[in-house]
């Protein structure tokens, strides 16, 4: 019962998945969570100290079975990560309520009902929560409507969290990822979309998951034992760039 442990959602894959083997590299026992059961089982069967648990993160009864379960069988919840996420890009006129509700209930409903699931576990061990925000949710942008308002509502979630619970010793922070060449934004980026990224972004490429994932776990490791209510951007300089007019380029 002394191992530390994590809780990462959207596991399988992408982010998640980097999160996940850079915890278990550290010493960690990690529940993998994911709604994706397939992929959540191959890439779990590979690893050793893990824990799978398929549960879509939108789904209260899901999520409180999901949180009783790692509870139960790790001991301790020492992190969790709230990294799973949706997107889908569409102009406003065309974001029918349906794919709003669809986007809001993974990004947005998902971190809420994961952290007041954890919160009592949490407090025990005086652990972190790390919620996976976006550039998006920090900038606005055409046709991120329902993306760029959930993740907005995210950091301002992380700093809910923060302001209410760190009298328990809970810690939560945010990680606003650039892009990143996993499924979820190459379902979203086209060829054009890449190349103005390359240009907007001063380190002109994309990240890699294991560039998110190294933010993730500091936030949640004791070197960030004083670092609560923060979202921080690890997106190649993007976001402190201003006015990106071509001609201002040197
Ligand atoms: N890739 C990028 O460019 C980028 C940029 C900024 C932010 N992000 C954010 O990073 C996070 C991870 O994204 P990624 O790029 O690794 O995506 P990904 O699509 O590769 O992985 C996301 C995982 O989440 C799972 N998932 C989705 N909805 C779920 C639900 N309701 N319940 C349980 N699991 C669910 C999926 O099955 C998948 O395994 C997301 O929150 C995303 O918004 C990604």
């Amino acid at each position: 019962m002394t191992q530390k442990t994590a809780i990462v959602t959207g596991a399988a894959r992408g982010i998640g998945l980097a999160t996940t083997k850079q915890f278990l590299a550290e010493g960690r026992r990690v529940a993998m969570i994911d709604r994706d059961a397939e992929a959540l089982m191959a890439e779990a069967g590979q690893l050793q100290n893990v824990l799978p648990v398929v549960c879509d993160v939108s789904q209260p009864e899901q999520v409180s079975a999901m949180i009783d379960e790692v509870a139960t069988k790790f001991g301790r919840i020492d992190a969790l990560v709230n990294n799973a996420g949706v997107a889908d890009f569409g102009p406003i006129e065309e974001t029918s309520f349906e794919r709003w509700r669809t986007v809001m209930a993974t990004n947005l409903d998902g971190v809420f009902l994961c952290s007041q699931a954890a919160v009592p576990h949490l407090k025990e061990v005086q652990g972190a929560i790390v919620n996976i925000a976006s550039i998006s949710g920090l900038r606005a942008s055409t046709l991120r409507v329902a993306y760029g308002t959930s993740k907005a509502g995210v950091i301002q979630l992380t700093q809910q969290q923060a302001a209410e619970l760190g009298e328990y010793g809970i810690r939560a922070n945010c990680v606003a990822p650039g892009p990143v060449r996993t499924k979820l934004a190459m379902a979203v980026h086209s060829p054009e979309i890449i190349a103005a990224y390359h240009d907007a972004i001063p380190l002109n490429r994309y990240g890699s998951e294991d560039e998110i994932a190294s933010v993730i776990v500091f936030l949640c490791s004791d070197k960030a034992s004083y670092v609560t209510g923060q979202t921080i951007a690890s997106d190649g300089g993007f976001q402190s760039t201003g006015v990106g007019l071509p001609a201002l380029r040197v």
